[in-house]
């Protein structure tokens, strides 16, 4: 029996290490490059990849040392293996596979995505199956039923750019710097979602767009005179940041609702670095509590990147017995 897994996650521009032991989170470490890519307004895959080099030993040592194990105590090694940046990919891969390699145990691959997904049994309350997960995070936008352990089937995802995404985007726009996610949340709490109307795009099924809505932001933008325009980012930022804001809530709570309401599935998960949204939460407990379903969502740790999730998804892999050739190589643009 595998119980005592390593997690690796470097997907994007977070290197993570963590690890399970019987089912239980014992070390969970996170080294963000956030202030690296800052001044770029977004990640710089090359100068990612470079950071994940030279943090990777020492987050997988700090990790060893929270959980007091050595490096011969673990079972397995769980990585993630897509999707995300293939430089970024290739240093967690790497890493792991010496690591398994030299130590004689298994590799296990762990779609990120899937994390996300499992990041809900890292503590208690967890969903039992089937439950709807709706996986918001910077490269994704999926609702997914999740039928039973890595069974799921996707209901609906984001047909241009993910959620997250659009949060960066108009951060940018309103130059707010990178990333703008959490920015934007700050700031909507105190603005007034009436001052404008987005639109809501809805689209067939539950797929989602949130392209229009980042181009409406920004032909709003454009039809002002240079003095309106700075009127506006003096005094009614945080408007428009809870306009904005509630444009994307609505849309993702629509799904929602539609979704449990065909299905009839009473447990439902938000998970990945959007569920971390103030607006998104208000709105999901709103809807759990006219529809009488059981809403889930991580604490903030586990909502933004991180390696615990990546363990705990690869702990129950290995009970499931479903683990990875060494020839595993990265996928950057692997699907759910
Ligand atoms: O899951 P995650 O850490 O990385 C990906 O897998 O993409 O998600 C990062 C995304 C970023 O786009 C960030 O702006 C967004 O999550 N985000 C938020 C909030 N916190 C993080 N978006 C809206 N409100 C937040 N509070
Ligand atoms: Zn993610």
């Amino acid at each position: 029996m595998l119980k005592v897994i390593l997690g690796i996650e470097t997907s994007c521009d977070d290197t993570a290490a963590a690890v399970v032991v019987e089912g239980k989170l014992r070390a969970n470490v996170v080294a963000s490059q956030q202030a690296l890519h800052n001044r770029y307004g977004g990640v710089v895959p090359e100068l990612a990849s470079r950071d994940h080099q030279r943090r990777i030993v020492p987050v997988v040592r700090q990790a060893l040392e929270e959980a007091q194990l050595k490096p011969t105590d673990i079972d397995a090694v769980a990585v993630t293996y897509g999707p995300g940046l293939v430089g970024s990919l290739l240093v967690g891969l790497s890493f792991a596979k010496a690591f398994a390699l030299g130590l004689g145990r298994p590799l296990i691959g762990v779609n990120h995505l899937e994390g996300h997904m499992y990041s809900v049994f890292l503590e208690p309350p967890s969903p039992p199956f089937p439950y709807l997960c709706l996986v918001v995070s910077g490269g994704h936008t999926q609702l997914v039923r999740v039928e039973a352990g890595f069974q799921h089937e996707v209901l609906g995802r984001t047909r241009d750019d993910a959620a997250g995404e659009a949060f960066d985007k108009v951060a940018r726009l309103l130059g707010l710097g990178y990333p703008g996610g959490p920015k934007i949340d700050q700031l909507a709490q105190k603005g007034n979602p009436a001052f404008v109307h987005f639109p809501r795009p809805r689209l067939e099924g539950y797929d989602f767009s949130f392209s229009g809505l980042k181009t409406a932001v920004l032909y709003y933008l454009n039809q002002l005179s240079e003095a309106e325009r700075s009127h506006l980012l003096k005094y009614h930022l945080a408007d428009l940041c809870a306009a904005f804001q509630q444009a994307v809530v609505e849309v993702l709570i629509d799904a929602l609702r539609r979704a449990v309401e065909a299905t009839g599935i009473q447990h439902v998960a938000i998970v990945g670095g959007v569920s971390a949204n103030s607006g998104l939460r208000a709105a999901a407990e709103a809807l759990s509590r006219t529809l009488n379903f059981q809403l889930y969502i991580p604490p903030i740790a586990y909502c933004m990147d991180n390696a615990a999730m990546i363990a705990i998804t690869g702990y129950y892999k290995a009970q499931a017995g479903l683990e990875s050739p060494l020839t595993l190589s990265a996928e950057p643009t692997l699907a759910v």
